[in-house]
């Protein structure tokens, strides 16, 4: 009467007889069958990154080689530009059209959204994503191109995840962070509710395309974002990407692209092995060492109204946490100094006066919780390169470390 599921033999259902309980109304049947099927599937993806530079020049073949993999037709596209992007790369959209006829795709039309975090606050923008994706008649075997930081990634990469359930998304980051981090995520997604990415879907990306020559017109305090990011996945997967960021910190400050990219390349490596390896790619347990940093960073960019943009969040949630590790005996305070001094040497502050209001600050890793589900699950440093997975914090070592970070500045 128990249901048998054997491994490897695919579909197998049971029928299970219950007995009827003694107050069952009379034409009741006496004995019903529930039918149970358990039936696991998997369903293969390509994860497709590609680094190049110009990616709208007429001889760069990689974004139609992308594309072209993905269908028969002549390619449908729409591409979106964030636009601080087009604005700073004024012939980049005439080149898009250029490209896409030159290529054989069917010529697109171009929408431009704000960049920012503004584009995930406000619903206006993902509304206009979806117009423009409708009243392109973008199909499931079209592609949508989002041309943008990591933000214009986000709100674009959802409007396409749920316009037809899902059509197929190109992602072209422009920022060192969308490159060396959110671009070859799965995640998509809006803030709501004054929650960060409160609404939003995991739907990896048909490809991933970093054009190099685009972070050219970042503002430095953009710029230095992704190394925030960088550093994150060395401290909690690998100490080798670690020591090649604290060597190159004062480079990479100052826009040494010799240094920086190698950082940003490798960084987006870890970050797509994570997801293709590491067996929770969409993160259905709750550890998430990937988040090292971040249960800070979500409630200071909320608390701080979004001034803080998210990199600086990460480093400072970054340093709280190594704090935090060595508060608690698990990581040595050299490694610990070693952090905070490598956040700085890049050129991020350790703390903000937001988190003088520190009951506020720690009341985020309620909504962290929430966020994820299940019981609290924070990554923390033994070593670097080497994080383990804590399940609660100790409020007056947290406190303590907060005070660290503001007594140093
Ligand atoms: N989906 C994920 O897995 C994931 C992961 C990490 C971060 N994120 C999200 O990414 C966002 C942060 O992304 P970000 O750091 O790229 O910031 P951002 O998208 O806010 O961009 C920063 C600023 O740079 C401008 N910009 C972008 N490219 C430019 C260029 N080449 N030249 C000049 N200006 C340019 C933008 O318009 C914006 O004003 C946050 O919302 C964060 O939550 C998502
Ligand atoms: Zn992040």
């Amino acid at each position: 009467m128990l249901s048998a599921i054997m491994p490897g033999f695919g579909c197998l259902y049971s029928r299970h007889s219950r007995r009827s309980g003694g107050n069952i109304r009379s034409s009741y049947p006496v004995q019903e069958q529930v039918r149970s099927i358990h039936a696991p599937f998997s369903v293969p993806f390509v994860h497709r990154l590609r680094f190049t530079r110009d990616a709208f020049a007429a001889e760069n073949h990689t974004l139609d080689e992308v594309v072209r993999e993905g269908t028969g037709r002549s390619p449908r596209v729409i591409v979106f530009f964030d636009r601080a992007v087009s604005e700073a790369w004024p012939g980049i959209a005439t080149a898009a059209r250029a490209y896409a006829a030159s290529h054989g795709w069917e010529v697109p039309p171009i929408e431009t959204l704000p960049g920012g975090e503004e584009s995930k606050n406000d619903p206006a923008v993902l509304e206009q994503a979806l117009r423009a994706i409708h009243d392109a008649k973008i199909d499931r075997q079209s592609f949508v191109i989002a041309v943008g930081g990591g933000a214009v990634l986000d709100v674009v990469g959802y409007a396409a995840a749920i316009a037809h359930r899902g059509v197929r998304l190109v992602r072209l980051p422009t920022t060192t962070l969308s490159q060396a981090d959110s671009g070859v995520g799965v995640k998509n997604g809006i803030n709501a509710f004054g929650k960060k990415n409160y609404l939003g879907t995991f739907s990896p990306p048909w490809a991933v395309v970093n054009d190099e020559a685009l972070l050219a017109t970042l503002s430095d305090r953009d710029w230095r974002c992704g190394f925030a990011e960088a550093l994150k996945v060395g401290l909690v997967k690998d100490a080798v990407l670690f020591e090649s960021i604290e060597k190159a910190a004062a480079r990479i400050q100052r826009r040494d692209e010799t240094a920086a990219l190698p950082v940003i390349r490798e960084s987006a490596e870890l970050h797509l092995r994570h997801i293709t390896e590491g067996g929770d790619p969409f993160e259905l347990i709750s550890a998430r060492p990937l988040d090292f940093g971040h249960w800070a960073a979500h409630k200071l960019e909320q608390m701080t109204d979004f001034q803080l943009r998210h990199g600086e969040a990460v480093a400072i949630g970054l340093a709280l946490d190594t704090t935090y590790s060595v508060k608690i005996g698990l990581l040595d305070p050299l490694e610990g100094e070693r952090v905070l001094h490598c956040l700085s040497e890049l050129g991020f502050r350790l703390y903000d006066e937001a988190m003088a209001d520190s009951d506020t600050l720690l009341a985020g890793l309620d909504e962290f919780c929430e966020h994820l589900g299940g019981a609290l699950t924070l990554a923390m440093l033994r070593g670097i390169g080497n994080s383990v997975d804590i399940h609660e914090i100790e409020p007056r070592c947290a406190r303590e470390s907060i005070e660290h970070l503001a007594q140093r500045g």
